[in-house]
């Protein structure tokens, strides 16, 4: 195992045994610390934006259900979600419905800043009075008078950054969410965030394919003890490794137009994909959860945040937490 994860050990890491105030359980030896907060999460997260049917085909709420449940079942304790997940809300909406009898078990984080405007199109916004709304719309959505985990989804140029932040530290201190986050945001937005508001966690792309964050976003939070979530760690379900060179996308799956899967890149991924899958199985791994437990024990990532629309996909996935755990066991 290489020194990396071997010095995992010393930085955001597994935690043994944690009691959680707030959740009231005995956490298990796999969780880690969310920044420095005392919220405990699974390495690895449903991410729930495949969930509001609306990007890859559609998907009925009984089967959006379904995969949440075997999420829970599978270990996993932190749901990812956003206003803007499903024209609607499906996703708050459908998260609602699957957790009712277990709020306790999940660490629940939800993003206002991106919404859908009247013709279709996503826009984004840091304006306090709209985001005070989106606020109010998502927990209304979720059941919940407050969520754990508050991001500021994507950076806007409609009002000063700071304006922003004072919001999300207005949120933090009326007790709407116990940690704030931010979400694709440089590292000079950051600082400029941060000076307002403390920043628990920073949600940013992060794969085998697409290392961009190793320059500074990673080093940068690793120092101030921001946990990074990583999303997009199966790069849309190319790591997963189950797509074929051929593979054409249905003319309403949003990743016909995604940079992976287009022109010279397109090639080089999946020659990367051959050569990873290669690698996973001489460890005697599937690659989807080997490309997980690649992300999940880099030094600075916290979580992992796996999108997926079948429950089989999830529990596939999930098994990355055992996975990297044996990683950092045996290094
Ligand atoms: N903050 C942001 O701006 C931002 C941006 C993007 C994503 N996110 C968050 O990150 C999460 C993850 O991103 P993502 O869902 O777009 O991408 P992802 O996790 O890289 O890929 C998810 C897709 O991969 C396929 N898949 C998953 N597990 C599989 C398995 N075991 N075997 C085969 N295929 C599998 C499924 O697609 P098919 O079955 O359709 O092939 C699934 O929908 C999102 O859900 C969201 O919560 C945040």
């Amino acid at each position: 195992m290489d020194r990396e994860v071997r010095s995992l050990q010393s930085g955001i890491g597994p935690l043994d045994f944690q009691w959680s105030g707030r959740h009231n359980a005995l956490m298990n030896k796999f969780q880690r610390q969310l920044g420095k907060s005392d919220l405990c999460v699974s390495p690895v997260a449903l991410g729930c934006w495949p969930l509001a049917g609306m990007t890859s085909g559609s998907i009925s709420d009984e089967e959006a259900i379904a995969v949440i449940h075997a999420a829970l079942d599978s270990g996993i304790n932190h749901l990812d979600t956003a206003y803007a997940y499903g024209r609607g809300g499906e996703s708050e909406v459908r998260i609602a419905r699957a957790i009712r009898a277990r709020r306790e078990q999940v660490v629940l984080a939800t993003k206002v800043g991106v919404y859908w405007d009247a013709d279709g199109s996503l826009r984004r916004s840091g304006n306090p009075d709209l985001l005070r709304q989106h606020l109010h719309e998502s927990l209304r959505r979720l059941e919940v008078a407050e969520v754990d985990l508050l991001y500021f989804h994507a950076p806007a140029d409609d009002v000063p950054l700071a304006d922003t932040a004072s919001f999300f530290r207005e949120m933090l201190d009326t007790g709407k969410t116990r940690t704030v986050g931010v979400s694709n945001l440089s590292v000079e937005q950051m600082e400029v965030f941060a000076a307002v508001c403390p920043i628990t966690a920073c949600q940013v792309r992060y794969n085998l394919l697409q290392r961009d964050i190793e320059a500074e976003i990673l080093p940068w939070c690793r120092e101030r003890q921001i946990s990074v979530v990583a999303y997009e760690p199966l790069a849309l379900g190319l790591l997963a490794g189950k797509f074929s060179r051929d593979h054409v996308f249905p003319e309403n799956d949003w990743r016909r137009s995604s940079p992976l899967f287009s022109g010279e890149a397109r090639t080089r991924n999946f020659d990367a994909v051959e050569d990873l899958r290669a690698k996973a199985a001489a460890a005697g791994c599937e690659l989807a959860p080997w490309a997980v437990a690649w992300t999940i024990t880099r030094p600075g990532v916290t979580v992992a945040l796996c999108g997926a629309k079948r429950p089989d996909q999830i529990r596939e996935t999930a098994t990355a937490i055992r996975l990297a755990d044996s990683w950092v066991e045996s290094a």
